[in-house]
């Protein structure tokens, strides 16, 4: 068969894949997303921009025309596919543009060069209000969009590779200059699909959607090591609108993260996260498994997380805040969640995380009301957990029910811990603290 009828069988295969109707009921699962891919007008391999499979040829440029000549056809019937072959494809950071589909054969990996000397330098978020390592500008992502809609970022399961040896050793050494890259970084974006992919050693966090609407992640494996600096997996920030599911992540940091801006930067610019689904998590980490926080300065609301299972991680769910970042966060439900493995079941506490100057206007106090964790099953966990506000703040609404948490082996497991809270705990084990009154609540707690 000659290579492009191969190439268009494999897109035409991929796009009918999509097309399907999910299976009929009977225990269905709910899925983020389920309407047709869209059907790109045209498609074009990146091999016929000059780039080479080899591992070894950079092919920076060559990602940089193809994207190029995509933007030229500004979404002209249907948009453009742009294939990604078998094979070892060696780049620089690049862009993305709107109206296009990033499509990553079996067997293609999109791998980032280590001559970091040669990534472009990016302004810091306007929510930051520096880089989140280091004051200045980051280093911008492997594979980055700004301003963009209806983007696919999918393939049949192929890699993008970051190689972040080189920054996580810069990191240990203290020689970085600037704040790491990520590996996938979209802002101010909406209606972005990222799916059916492998990220794997991200020099940062993986997954970065920042002030994006409509976005759907499913079905990726996110793998780095887990002693590699701050590899958050899937970090959602300041956006709206947001699905994940169906994805296993063993990194270096937080599996999956909420997140809307670092202090005062963060309040100032108050752009919530909300309106988010996680769904169907799998994974492992010295951190959190799902995680809210620590940057929460524009607020987090309207979020459900569940069927969430952890192995050997720090804390199963982790609520983060700190003094000196305001903002809010409201109607958070976790549920559905076993863990095996855990230094902490639960944690909501507001002393965690940096700031981003030397000191900090402790009169921006953030504020929790409504976070619901029920349904929790965990063995072989230290301690069941830490729920913790901050004096001459609010944090309340705190409801635990049906969670049920057991010592390593046979060891009875360390108690909950709480203060500067109130709420509600129902059917806990071991037997909740006093702060959690042991009645089914009021408002957002029945
Ligand atoms: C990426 O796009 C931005 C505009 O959004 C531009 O400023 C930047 O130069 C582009 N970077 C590269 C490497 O193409
Ligand atoms: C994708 O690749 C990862 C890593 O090799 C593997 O664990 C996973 O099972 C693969 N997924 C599919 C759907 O093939
Ligand atoms: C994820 O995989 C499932 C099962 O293969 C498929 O039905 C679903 O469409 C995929 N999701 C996306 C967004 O591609
Ligand atoms: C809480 O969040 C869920 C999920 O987004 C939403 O359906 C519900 O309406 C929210 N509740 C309130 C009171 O806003
Ligand atoms: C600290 O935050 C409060 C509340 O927003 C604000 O009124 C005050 O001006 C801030 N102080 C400084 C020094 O920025």
């Amino acid at each position: 068969m000659p290579p492009t009828l191969g190439l268009l069988l494999a897109a035409a295969a991929a796009v009918l894949l999509l097309l399907l109707p999910p299976p009929p009921s009977a225990g269905a699962q709910e899925t983020c997303w389920s309407g047709p891919a869209p059907r790109r007008g045209a498609w074009m391999s990146v091999a016929s921009f000059g780039a080479r499979g080899d591992g070894q040829t950079l092919n920076t440029g060559a990602f940089a025309r193809a994207v190029a000549r995509i933007a030229r056809r500004r979404g002209a019937r249907g948009g453009t596919l742009l294939y990604v072959p078998p094979g070892v494809w060696l780049t620089g950071p690049f862009n993305l543009t709107s109206h296009m589909t990033l499509f990553l054969a079996r067997g293609a990996i999109v791998r980032a060069t280590q001559d970091t000397s040669s990534w472009p330098l990016i302004d810091p978020l306007p929510s930051y209000g520096r880089g989140r390592e280091l004051p200045g500008g980051r280093y911008m992502s492997l594979i980055h969009g700004h301003g963009l809609q209806d983007v696919f970022i999918t393939g049949e399961n192929g890699t993008i590779d970051g190689q972040g040896g080189v920054w996580w050793d810069m990191w240990k050494k203290r020689t970085l200059p600037f704040t790491r890259p990520h590996l996938l970084e979209l802002m101010y974006s909406t209606d972005v699909v990222v799916s059916n992919l492998v990220f794997q050693d991200s020099p940062f966090w993986n997954i970065h959607p920042v002030y994006c609407s409509n976005v759907v992640i499913a079905n990726l494996t996110v793998l780095a090591p887990h002693d590699s600096p701050n590899t958050d997996g899937i970090d959602l920030d300041s956006s709206s609108n947001v699905c994940v599911e169906d994805c296993y992540i063993s990194a270096g940091d937080d599996l999956i993260s909420i997140k809307s801006g670092w202090d005062e930067y963060g309040v100032a610019f108050g752009r919530p996260s909300s309106g988010i689904t996680v769904r169907r998590i799998t994974g492992s980490g010295p951190f959190a498994g799902f995680a809210v926080g620590s940057e929460t300065s524009g607020g987090v609301e309207d979020v459900v997380a569940e069927h969430l299972s952890f192995s050997g991680v720090g804390v199963g769910v982790h609520v983060k805040t700190n003094s000196g970042r305001g903002g809010f966060i409201r109607n958070v439900t976790v549920s559905q969640v076993t863990l095996d493995g855990a230094r902490y079941g639960l944690r909501i506490a507001g002393d965690v995380g940096g700031h981003p100057g030397a000191s900090y206007n402790a009169s921006l106090l953030p504020v929790i009301d409504g976070v619901a964790v029920r349904n929790v099953w965990g063995r072989n966990v230290r301690q069941a957990g830490l729920i913790r506000g901050i004096r001459d703040s609010v944090f309340s609404n705190i409801c635990l029910s049906n969670v049920k948490l057991y010592g390593i082996g046979s060891d009875s497991i360390g108690p909950w811990r709480c203060r500067a809270v109130s709420g509600s705990a129902l059917d806990v084990q071991p037997s909740p603290c006093a702060e959690l009154a042991s009645t089914s609540g009021t408002g957002f707690c029945t």
